[in-house]
């Protein structure tokens, strides 16, 4: 089994690259999600057994309607088209997030989800209406409610990423360097990577070099290098 179990990206860059490209932010969404497809199947060739995907932030409602609206028209799109190739080729899907959408999309959510959950060759996480802060508060007051005691190991039992090991790796495109709301207990020890090139200019030569780079480091979890 590979070492290397959870990657986690922060796709960014897809409007700059339309805009440069064809004048249209949502092109280089549409493009951004032929680089998710490539990443997914080079993953299952390196044996990486999770991915994360921040593909909507519960902030990103800020954005024009228009935007908003070919987004979820891409998503609902990814998943009527991608569902047989996922049961068929062991690919569990995952939704991390606040799953407050039209009736269509929330059931080709749910379906997706149902009919993947025993997969396990790649599970792939969406995170679609997500925000690590709401995440943690909302774990926080299951906790309360429940009058489970409040500590580390209590809590991510209530987080969305229950049972998912946390991410090794994040990789962040498009020359920025933020977290923006992703993952914020979950990447407490993991190495990050900020990488200049858009998402949708990314490619798996890109991400192999992360790896290498990666495999390189001495993680010691606040321990000292032995
Ligand atoms: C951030 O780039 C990207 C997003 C908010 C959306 C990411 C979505 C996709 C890659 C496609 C849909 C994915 C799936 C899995 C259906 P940005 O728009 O903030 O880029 P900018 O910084 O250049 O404006």
């Amino acid at each position: 089994m590979n070492p290397l179990k959870h990657v986690a990206f922060i796709m960014d860059g897809n409007g700059r690259w339309g805009l440069k490209n064809k004048n249209s932010r949502n092109l280089g969404h549409k493009q951004g999600l032929k680089t998710v497809e490539e990443i997914i199947k080079f993953s299952i060739k390196k044996k990486i057994n999770y991915l994360t995907f921040f593909a909507f932030s519960s902030e990103n409602w800020k954005r024009p309607k228009t935007e908003i609206d070919y987004l979820f028209k891409l998503l609902k799109n990814f998943l009527k088209t991608k569902i047989n190739e996922f049961i068929k080729n062991d690919i569990k899907l995952k939704i991390l997030g606040e799953k407050k959408f039209s009736k269509e999309l929330n059931s080709l959510l749910n379906r997706a989800e149902k009919k993947t959950k025993n997969n396990c060759k790649i599970h792939i996480n969406l995170a679609i209406n997500y925000g690590s802060k709401i995440e943690i508060t909302n774990a926080i007051k299951a906790l309360n409610k429940k009058k489970i005691k409040i500590n580390p190991h209590n809590l991510e039992k209530f987080l969305y990423t229950k049972g998912i090991p946390d991410p090794d790796i994040l990789i962040r495109t498009g020359n920025t360097k933020r977290l923006s709301n992703f993952l914020l207990w979950q990447l407490s020890y993991s190495e990050i990577f900020f990488e200049k090139k858009l998402w949708p200019d990314f490619k798996t030569t890109d991400f192999n070099k992360i790896i290498v780079e990666y495999n390189n480091i001495k993680r010691n979890y606040g321990s000292i290098t032995k």
